[in-house]
């Protein structure tokens, strides 16, 4: 977003976009969202859309196209093999990372399918600066386990430490001393996500890939959260302040072996893909895409997207594109730490990140305070977030609880989407609730998925303190929704 100020001093970020397709919401009062979050049983991945006045559960697949994306749609070409769509694609996605060969595949967690099958072992470990629920999943499914390297700074919720999601370069290298035989490559998450959407450096990204060639290893890029980090890197990585947004993007591309990222994140529209500089590396992993995916010219990608992304690649280098998204981040934080509600800081990328340990600090961890939490932003105000907590980890082998380092409730901050007064509703509502976090309780599971438990997990609140907090909502607004 452009540098504006306003002449009243308010500092407030403004668009550099106007909206030309609208969407009508509904908001429906608190008895019927009580109601509906029972139905969905506790989970907000259960609620229907129509009874969500926010949706802040994620940034995949639902950020706004612009005009020219629109338009590109139209002139997609479907052809099964060859298509004229695809090599644009690859073609755009080689400008952008300087990659020779890219394999399409139909959502991020393809992808790491795709990775997973064709390089990890039973008893492999894969280094990584935090883990991501669906990578974790592939690699733990083929019996082998991902090891946590970040930074200590990375797990504090609150810090003045600007990349978070550093790799721990000490740590890596004495894990790798170690391990070495274990370990099939190393694996970097942009933006990383579980902890707050926080960025890595572009050194500390040179670091882990002078450490990996020293000792042969491979190095994975997830960029799915790509288009946060690279706009932090040019915020605030003093060497790179005077490097372009694509110039950025090459040097770290450079770092990496294999780069692949969810198309439902970078690019603003749907689908993935796998970028490499290695024929070697491609031709591994290739034969899994017909297999899984669909032809090698789209993946299990509607052509229609793959256009959309050629387009939004190439606006995820404008900085007014891009900042739009944590700048509305960083002022719903701001907002929050002068009402003194907790959250991660610093602000991130994907969305803003409550801290329900200290929200609601009489809710223990075995009663899910994430999710619960996630439950009452809903029946406050039709919001939904997204629980990453324990809720979102996997029990041990053994059946008992594996306790997440941080419980967060994410607000995703969909790009180009909402508006401002939108987000103050949020604030207003979330402020309301901290006003109220006294009758706030936990939740227990009623049914419990084995894998990726938090997608349809279904629970229950432990005491009625949900009605108390929709009574109290009522007292407090009146008549108003
Ligand atoms: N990597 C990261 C960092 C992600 O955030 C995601 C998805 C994936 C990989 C998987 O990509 O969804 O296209 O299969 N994150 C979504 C979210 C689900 O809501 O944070 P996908």
């Amino acid at each position: 977003m452009a540098n504006v100020k306003f002449f009243s001093g308010e500092q407030i970020p403004l668009e550099m976009h106007k909206v030309r397709i609208v969407q009508k919401l509904n908001l429906p009062p608190v008895e019927e969202r009580l109601k509906c979050i029972a139905e969905a049983g506790n989970n907000t991945f259960l609620l229907k859309n129509k009874d969500v006045y926010m949706d802040m559960l994620t940034d995949s697949g639902v950020n706004a196209m612009s005009d020219r994306q629109q338009a590109a749609m139209l002139v997609a070409d479907d052809s099964y093999a060859g298509s004229a769509t695809f090599t644009k694609l690859e073609n755009k996605v080689g400008e952008i990372f300087g990659t020779k060969y890219f394999l399409p595949a139909h959502q991020g967690r393809a992808c790491e399918n795709i990775i997973a099958m064709t390089f990890v072992k039973e008893g492999n470990v894969i280094p990584m600066n935090f883990h991501f629920t669906t990578p974790k999943a592939h690699i733990t499914r083929l019996g082998a386990r991902v090891e946590e390297l970040l930074v200590d700074e990375g797990l504090k919720v609150t810090s003045d430490c600007l990349f978070k999601g550093n790799m721990d370069l000490n740590k890596l290298e004495k894990f790798i001393v170690e391990n070495r035989e274990k370990i099939p490559f190393i694996r970097m998450e942009a933006g990383t996500n579980l902890i707050g959407g926080q960025p890595f450096e572009l050194s500390n990204a040179r670091g882990v890939s002078a450490i990996a060639k020293k000792y042969g290893i491979m190095t994975v890029l997830d960029a799915s959260l790509w288009q946060d980090n690279l706009y932090f890197i040019k915020q605030r990585e003093a060497a790179c302040k005077d490097m372009s947004l694509r110039e950025i993007t090459l040097e770290l591309a450079k770092c990496f072996d294999i780069i692949y990222f969810s198309g439902r994140k970078l690019g603003f529209a749907r689908g993935g893909g796998i970028a490499t500089n290695s024929k070697e590396l491609c031709e591994k992993m290739k034969e899994l895409v017909p297999l899984f995916e669909g032809f090698l010219t789209y993946g299990g990608m509607s052509v229609r997207e793959m256009e959309a992304m050629v387009v939004g690649l190439d606006e995820t280098m404008d900085e007014d594109v891009i900042s739009q998204g944590p700048q509305f981040i960083k002022y719903m934080t701001d907002e929050f730490l002068k009402a003194g509600v907790p959250v991660v800081t610093p602000a991130g990328g994907l969305g803003c990140h409550l801290d329900a340990t200290r929200f609601i600090p009489q809710v223990p961890q075995t009663q899910y305070p994430a999710g619960s939490l996630a439950c009452a932003a809903y029946i406050a105000g039709g919001i939904r977030g997204m629980e990453r907590g324990t809720i979102s980890e996997e029990r041990e082998p053994d059946g008992s609880e594996r306790m997440a380092a941080v419980e967060l409730l994410r607000l995703a901050v969909p790009r180009r989407v909402y508006t401002l007064s939108q987000i103050k509703y949020v604030i207003d509502r979330i402020i309301w609730l901290y006003e109220n976090r006294n009758l706030v309780g936990g939740l227990k599971f009623v049914e419990e998925p084995k894998v990726l438990r938090f997608f349809f997990g279904r629970l229950e609140p432990i005491g009625d303190w949900q009605q108390k907090l929709a009574e109290k909502f009522r007292a407090d607004f009146g008549d108003s929704l």
